[in-house]
């Protein structure tokens, strides 16, 4: 059997389909919002990337500290023969765990991302012989059909990706997630931490103009995929501390009052100067907020680890 596997467990055209329903219900609500899977194709993926690398973006050095210290005792604990990771993008700090996981049978890497998976399932099975990859280009929003892989299963949601849900589709996930899990599995979450709020607004606005161009790249997909014609220079990008709800809002504001078109939906839509699309959040954390979540869901937290600088934590949970 081949080591790398890539599934589309979506039909070719259901991202159209889900791309059009929700630019349709996005852009015709108040206020307007596009939702945030949309931003990784192939040029939002590779920026990304570059997010990851900026100085002012601290979770995934500090995810990665984490990881390089406890990778063998999570792998003790968990002896995991399968490692299912949901929103896997470049596997990068994944490699750590995978490396200290000795009796590692398959990694499952999800994401919507093709070009993501491509890249990192080449790159691991050249890295790992006889590990088998099997890629899923899914929405981890929806129901998951995962390959039949040997247990202990441990699923990983890493770079606090959790925090760009929702509070009520949080609670949905985490509820799916704990029906993938059996006795003796369990899952590996990453989550910010609540911090400083100049030092969290600099991580989604930074001084080179990463993050604004990645914000901004969901209009550049819309363009392309529905034939719209946002003008990216005609929107600033922002990031917002919402204190209450503990948690970033990304938005593109309006420079001007301006019409855009999208033909694919016979919509032209209007925004006054100002005006503010939603594009994102990114919820922050709490050790007792990640605790009562799990619990709710029906997941118990058994080890929870941050980095030296107490920025980022990372925690194991088990199913009851
Ligand atoms: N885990 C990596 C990447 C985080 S960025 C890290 O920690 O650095 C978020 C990733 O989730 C991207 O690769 C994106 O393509 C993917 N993603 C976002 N929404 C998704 C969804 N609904 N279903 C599947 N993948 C999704
Ligand atoms: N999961 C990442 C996070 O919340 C995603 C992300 C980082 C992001 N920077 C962004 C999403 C900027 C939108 C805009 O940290």
């Amino acid at each position: 059997m081949s080591p790398f596997l890539l599934t589309r467990t979506l039909p070719e055209d259901a991202t159209d389909a889900a791309l059009r329903a929700d630019v349709l219900r996005g852009l015709t609500g108040t206020p307007k919002t596009l939702p945030p899977k949309w931003f990784y194709d192939a040029h939002g993926s590779d920026l990304f990337e570059r997010i990851t690398e900026l100085p002012e973006y601290y979770p995934t050095r500090a995810e990665r500290e984490i990881l390089v210290g406890r990778s063998a005792e999570i792998a003790s604990v968990t002896g995991a023969r399968t490692l299912v990771e949901l929103g896997s993008g470049s596997s990068e700090k994944t490699r750590h765990l995978i490396e200290a996981l000795t009796g590692l049978h398959t990694y499952v890497p999800v994401d919507v991302s093709e070009s993501a998976l491509t890249q990192a399932g080449q790159a691991l099975i050249a890295e790992r012989p006889g590990l088998q990859v099997h890629a899923l280009i899914a929405d981890f929003t929806a129901a998951l059909a995962l390959p039949r892989t040997p247990g202990p299963r441990l699923v990983a949601f890493l770079g606090g990706t959790i925090g760009n849900l929702p509070p009520v589709e949080r609670a949905a996930f985490l509820g799916s997630i704990r029906g993938l899990l059996s006795p003796g599995d369990a899952l590996l979450l990453g989550t910010d931490l609540v911090k400083d709020e100049e030092v969290l607004v600099r991580a989604y606005d930074d001084a080179a103009g990463v993050t604004a161009a990645f914000d901004k790249n969901v209009l550049t997909v819309v363009n392309r995929e529905l034939g719209a014609d946002f003008d990216p220079d005609a929107f600033d990008h922002v990031a917002l501390w919402d204190a209450r709800n503990e948690w970033i809002e990304m938005r593109l504001r309006s420079r001007a009052d301006q019409t855009v078109k999208v033909p694919a939906l016979g919509l032209a839509v209007e925004f006054a100067a100002g005006e503010e699309l939603r594009t994102e959040i990114s919820a922050k954390f709490r050790r007792d907020s990640v605790s009562a979540e799990l619990d709710a869901a029906g997941l118990s937290l058994s080890h929870w680890w941050t980095d030296s600088e107490g920025r980022f934590a990372l925690s194991l949970s088990t199913c009851r």
